[in-house]
C-alpha cells in the first residue's frame, strides 16, 4: 500500500525521537542513485521538524562490475568513503548520520562510530519502515535476548529438518540490533529486531538443513528442497542437495574466496512486525529482505565476515539465511523452540 508523506514523517520523528535526536544537532543524510525519493524527502522533513541542523551528502555507487546483482548488501567490496576523506571527515563531524544509502561494514564506518556519530541504516520501502517503527519494547527485549548471548558459552540449533549445530561462543561480544540508535558511537538498522554473535573462530561444527521454504538473502528466495551444510572448525565444508545447492554453490564459488563460506553471526529474530512470508509479496528489486531477518522465532545464521563483530575476517561474501522451526538453546537451555520464542512476548 502507499504511504502518505505524512505516516513517513511521522515514522522518522518517532525513530528519532527514540534515538534522543536533539534541537540544534547535525544530521547527514547518506543518498545514493538508489535511494527511496520518499524515504528521503520525509526523513529532511523530520529532521528539520525536529530542530536538527540537516546535511544531504550523495555519493555515487561502488562495485558495479564485480556484484551479481543489485542487493546492496550481496557484495561487500570497497565504499563510497574508501579513499574518501572530504566525506569521512562530514560524517565523522555529524551527531547522526541517516544512511539511505547503505554503506555496510567498512574499516570507514567503523572509525566514524569511533567518533561517536550515530549511524542508522534505513533502506526499505516506506510502507515496510511505517509498519516496522520500532518501540521501547523492543529495544528492551532484544537488549534482554543479547544480554543472555554474552552470558552463555555455546549455543545450540537443532531441528527436525535435521540441522545440528554446536557453536562455542564468547570470543566476540553478543549484538542487539532493535532499530534506533540511543547511544553515542550506535549503528542499528531500522527495520531490525534480532540479537547475535559470531561462533569462537574455527569451532561452529555440525551440520544445518535448510529446509524447503527457508530464505537465502541476497538471492531473495524460498528454498524449494532442503540444503545441507556440513560444518566442519567452522567453515561449511560441503553444500549438498538439489538445483537450490547448486544454485548457492556456484553463486558462492564466483567470489573465489574460501573465507566466503565461515559461519558467521548467529542469532535469532525478535520483531512480532516482520514475517516470514513478506519476501513473497515483493518484486526482488523493491526490497532487501529485513522482514526475514528479523521475524520472531527465526534461527538467523550467516556465512561470510566476522569483522562487524569485531573477528579480522573480511570477504565480499556474504549470505544471510533464516531458518524456521528451530530449537536454540545457550549452555542447553532452550530460548526458542521450534521456532517460538520462549520470553514471554513483548511487554
Ligand atoms: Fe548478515
Amino acid at each position: 500500500m502507499p504511504v502518505s508523506d505524512y505516516q513517513l514523517v511521522s515514522a522518522w520523528q518517532e525513530v528519532l525521537r527514540l534515538s534522543k535526536l536533539e534541537a540544534g544537532q547535525t544530521v547527514t543524510i547518506l543518498t545514493s542513485t538508489a535511494t527511496h525519493p520518499q524515504n528521503l524527502r520525509c526523513a529532511a522533513i523530520a529532521v528539520q521538524s525536529l530542530g536538527a541542523v540537516m546535511n544531504r551528502l550523495d555519493l555515487p555507487p561502488v562495485n558495479a562490475e564485480k556484484a551479481l546483482s543489485r542487493d546492496p548488501l550481496a557484495y561487500l567490496g570497497t565504499t563510497p568513503l574508501t579513499g574518501n576523506k572530504a566525506a569521512i571527515a562530514c560524517l565523522k563531524e555529524s551527531d547522526l548520520v541517516l544512511d539511505l544509502m547503505t554503506l555496510l561494514f567498512s574499516p570507514e564506518q567503523i572509525d566514524i562510530l569511533k567518533s561517536g556519530t550515530k549511524i542508522l541504516l534505513a533502506v526499505e520501502p516506506p510502507e515496510v519502515l511505517v509498519r516496522t517503527v520500532p518501540t521501547e519494547a523492543d529495544r528492551k527485549r532484544v537488549k534482554t535476548a543479547a544480554a543472555r548471548i554474552e552470558a552463555a558459552k555455546e549455543m545450540t540449533v537443532v531441528s527436525d529438518a535435521g540441522t545440528d549445530l554446536r557453536c562455542p561462543i564468547g570470543e566476540f561480544p553478543a549484538t542487539a540490533e532493535y532499530a534506533f540508535v540511543d547511544e553515542a558511537g550506535r549503528w542499528d538498522h531500522w527495520p531490525s529486531g534480532f540479537a547475535f554473535t559470531f561462533p569462537n573462530e574455527g569451532q561452529a561444527t555440525g551440520r544445518i538443513v535448510i529446509d524447503k521454504g527457508d530464505i537465502l538473502l541476497p538471492q531473495k528466495s524460498y528454498t524449494t528442497d532442503q540444503i545441507i551444510l556440513t560444518v566442519e572448525n567452522g567453515y561449511a565444508t560441503k553444500i549438498e542437495g538439489g538445483v537450490d545447492a547448486e544454485l548457492l554453490r556456484e553463486y558462492m564459488a564466483s567470489f573465489n574466496d574460501p573465507e566466503g563460506y565461515a559461519i558467521s553471526h548467529i542469532g535469532w529474530g525478535l520483531q512480532p512486525r516482520c514475517y516470514w512470508s513478506t519476501l513473497g509479496l515483493y518484486d526482488k528489486e523493491q526490497t532487501i529482505g529485513m522482514d526475514a531477518r528479523a521475524y520472531e522465532g527465526n534461527f538467523l545464521f550467516s556465512l561470510g565476515p566476522n569483522n562487524e563483530g569485531g573477528g579480522s575476517r573480511t570477504t565480499a561474501c556474504h549470505i544471510d539465511i533464516p531458518l524456521r522451526n528451530c530449537t536454540v538453546s545457550l549452555d542447553g537451555e532452550e530460548v526458542v523452540r521450534n521456532g517460538k520464542v520462549l520470553d514471554g512476548g513483548v511487554k
